[in-house]
């Protein structure tokens, strides 16, 4: 990491003729449990991962913002007067649409400087560990510093997903920005997303002999269009017949009633995230009372539920899945939006390696292209990484 934050650096001084004022940082995620439970104001455990993505920013004495990324060959320019969700697009929506957001949040536009941003990043993009969210992360940190908001994590987890929702036009919940921003490392975040309460659980993976593997399977999603919000409009359905504000408001001993009241696909959706919720607050529990050890079967219950009730996984997730469960892992289950992305497995640290043998294997058996297997660790959320 040392050496790629001194690299972004460097090419922000060679595009840009000029030093940064800093660089910041801030992670990808990994959901260990609670699956489309954000939008419907329930729990989610998500943690930040050791792959980030950094930001070198420099204020400018005019009105005019430039942002470069690695991953794209052009510099996007723009006034800060014209900053407004219709005129951004493409990868340059994520950052602009955080300045855009910020001013939703307390920045005045007509009076902060301009800036210069340059971005790299080491979370692969469309494996469903919230490449976004990490970018809207990085450069939330790193303009609240450089304006001097002052606004808390929380308020630029906010910031984050308004500029996702309004200015990308995803309509996500408030998950992978929360991680990212108050991710602790060794730990995960169990987060209210009704009260936005969160609160710092202890994973000891190291100490139990346990390591989180991540299986991308290379097929790719997006959260703009699509299933995501098929599904996200199912649950409101779902919760306006029942006559609740939210499917946070619904239990487990709700569902018989549920089941009478609604069609069988928007009960199956409905289950899905009620049962959820209660896995994650059984997850958060048994974390705190037995450790990761015994956690193996809600995972397993999590990837049931949305296989076979929410229907957002496929097969290459299935497989990785299935593969994990029965070469050593305690349990695993597809993470994310769904649709394509990755699957985690807990497994004993010295089963891994023959765990990625078998998942390899098993992916050639059925003519699927190669996974690329990785382990995480947990990570601190977005900081200044050099500089003011
Ligand atoms: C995506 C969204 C999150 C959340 C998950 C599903 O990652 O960005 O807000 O809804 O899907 O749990």
């Amino acid at each position: 990491m040392s050496d790629m934050r001194h690299d972004v650096q460097n090419t922000f001084e060679e595009l840009f003729g000029r030093r940064a004022d800093g660089v910041w940082s801030a992670p990808g995620r990994v959901n260990l449990i609670g699956e489309h439970t954000d939008y419907n104001q329930g729990f989610v455990l998500p943690f930040a991962i050791n792959r980030r993505t950094l930001v070198a920013l420099g204020a400018r004495t005019d009105r005019v913002a430039r942002v470069a990324s690695e991953f794209a060959d052009e510099v996007v320019e723009i006034d800060l007067a014209d900053l407004a969700p219709d005129n951004l697009h493409g990868w340059a929506a994520y950052p602009l649409g955080v300045a855009w957001a910020l001013g939703q949040f307390g920045a005045d536009l007509a009076a902060v400087p301009g800036f210069d941003i340059y971005i790299d990043s080491t979370v692969p993009v469309g494996a469903g560990l919230s490449s976004s969210a990490a970018i809207e992360s990085a450069v939330a940190v790193a303009l609240n510093e450089v304006w001097r908001l002052d606004l808390a994590p929380r308020t630029l987890a906010t910031v984050g997903q308004r500029a996702e929702n309004v200015a990308v036009g995803a309509p996500t919940g408030i998950m992978d920005q929360s991680a990212s921003l108050l991710g602790r490392r060794d730990s995960g975040v169990f987060l209210d997303c009704r009260s936005l309460e969160a609160e710092i659980i202890p994973l000891g993976l190291e100490a139990a002999g346990l390591e989180i593997l991540v299986i991308d399977t290379g097929v790719s999603h997006t959260h703009a269009t699509g299933g995501y919000a098929e599904r996200r409009a199912s649950c409101e359905a779902g919760a306006s017949a029942l006559g609740v504000e939210s499917l946070r408001d619904v239990t487990v001993d709700d569902l018989d009633r549920a089941r009478n009241v609604l069609d069988d696909e928007t009960f199956r959706r409905v289950r899905h995230v009620v049962t959820e919720n209660q896995r994650v607050l059984d997850t958060a529990r048994t974390l705190r009372e037995h450790g990761p050890t015994a956690i193996g079967e809600l995972l397993d219950a999590s990837h049931r539920s949305m296989r076979d009730d929410f229907e957002i996984s496929v097969p290459e997730l299935d497989l990785a899945v299935e593969t994990a469960q029965t070469n050593g892992a305690i349990g695993a289950r597809m993470t994310g939006g769904g649709f394509g992305g990755a699957a985690i497995a807990l497994v004993p640290s010295e089963l891994s390696s023959r765990l990625r043998v078998a998942i390899d294997g098993a992916f050639s058996e059925h003519g699927y292209s190669l996974p690329d297997t990785f382990t995480v660790t947990a990570a601190d959320g977005a900081f200044r990484e050099l500089g003011l």
